[in-house]
């Protein structure tokens, strides 16, 4: 018992749970994620799992998408990049749903399976039904020959390391990291992305692991936000286009670690539904980092505010306007907004983490809940 539990405390790596560990190891998690495969001074991507296919992906009529959970969340940050660079129409699909529905797949649709476990047995399903109608599916995985991985026809491995807690996070932004090379490198093949923006974004994605860097300094001011809403009851996560899913998946973690009803919301859709809930009761995270949508999230926060929410922004770096509207700004560093996505999930990965611990919850082994989900 007591060799398991010193044994535990290594691994964890002076970190009270492997959540937060893993967490701050994302800086580290990432560029493994991209080292020998991105090099940004040649502007070249090398994919090596995906050569034989590389061809059929920059064919393809359609791509689908299908995972769970966080996954899936991931899923919709490709949907977008994809739909951006490549052109190519997208969609994503609760494995789930998907295997159960009779889609309709034709022969040369390109299916990723995003997995961090490898194993989730509704994604696996999915994918032998998409194979078994002629699609080409393709595998991003974590856990190297997992059962998705061994299914696939090729794969990106995420290579973030093996993720303990529950919860997942840096799977996510590798997941990211993954799929935006992916569809850059497509883009650039098929000719539907200028080159120079193309350079660009490879310079902007190899520095991504220093604003992650950055993004976790914001630990101290998130833990003082935690406490002042670690008893709340409801919680409401907005954002608009890249951080949509990202809204999405704030919400995702508050829920699994906290056992705080949390909902995520495109911002615009606030007004079809979300805003019956708000008084001076419920906090709103508002993901508002500078990008195209930058000016319809300032008045969407504005929605809020006038009904008295609390607002907790998530902005870039040095925005003067945001932090005069709302109660509390956490600050981030810019990118390019297709990059977003993993650096503004920091803060939020964090607020959930320190509300769970707050509360005395199980952060790594959160109730109910199981790392690989391997039944249906
Ligand atoms: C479970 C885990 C989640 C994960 C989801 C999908 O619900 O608790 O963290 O996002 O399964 O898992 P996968 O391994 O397929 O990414």
């Amino acid at each position: 018992q007591k060799v398991d539990m010193e044994l535990e405390a290594i691994e964890k790596g002076g970190f009270e749970h492997f959540m937060l560990k893993e967490i701050f190891e994302q800086p580290k998690s990432i560029k493994d994620c991209f080292r020998g495969r991105l090099i940004a001074d040649e502007a070249k991507l090398v994919l090596g799992g995906i050569r034989d296919y590389a061809t059929a992906l920059i064919n393809a009529e359609r791509i689908v998408i299908v995972a769970c959970g966080t996954s899936w969340h991931a899923g919709l940050v490709a949907e977008y990049i994809f739909e951006e660079f490549c052109r190519i129409p997208v969609e994503v699909e609760y494995a789930s749903e998907f295997r159960y529905r009779n889609p309709v797949i034709r022969e040369g649709d390109i299916v990723f399976a995003i997995s961090q476990s490898g194993e989730t047995a509704d994604t696996l399903a999915a994918m032998e039904l998409a194979k078994s109608k002629g699609a080409i599916v393709l595998g991003v995985c974590n856990v190297v020959g997992s059962s998705i991985s061994r299914v696939s026809h090729e794969g990106v491995y995420t290579h973030a390391g093996p993720e303990i807690g529950v919860a997942s996070t840096k799977a996510f932004t590798a997941q990211l990291t993954v799929l935006t090379m992916i569809a850059l490198k497509t883009a650039l093949r098929k000719g539907t992305i200028a080159e120079q923006r193309y350079r660009e974004i490879l310079v902007d994605l190899e520095n991504i692991p220093k604003k992650v860097e950055k993004a976790l300094k914001t630990d101290e001011q998130v833990k003082k936000i935690a406490e002042i809403y670690k008893d709340a009851r409801n919680f409401l996560y907005l954002g608009r286009g890249y951080n949509f899913p990202v809204a999405l998946e704030g919400a995702l973690k508050l829920k699994e670690i906290s056992y705080i009803h949390a909902e995520g919301y495109p911002a615009a859709e606030m007004k079809h539904g979300p805003i019956a809930l708000i008084d001076e009761e419920m906090p709103v995270v508002v993901i508002a980092t500078r990008d195209s949508s930058y000016d319809k999230i300032v008045s969407n926060i504005q929605e809020v505010k006038a009904r008295k929410g609390k607002v907790i922004a998530v902005v870039s770096e040095g925005d003067s306007l945001i932090p005069g509207m709302v109660d509390h700004t956490i600050e981030v560093p810019g990118t390019h907004e297709v990059l977003m996505p993993m650096v503004s999930t920091i803060p939020l990965q964090l607020l959930s983490y320190h509300i769970a611990v707050m509360r005395g919850c199980n952060v790594d082994q959160p109730r109910n809940l199981a790392k690989s989900v391997t039944v249906e």
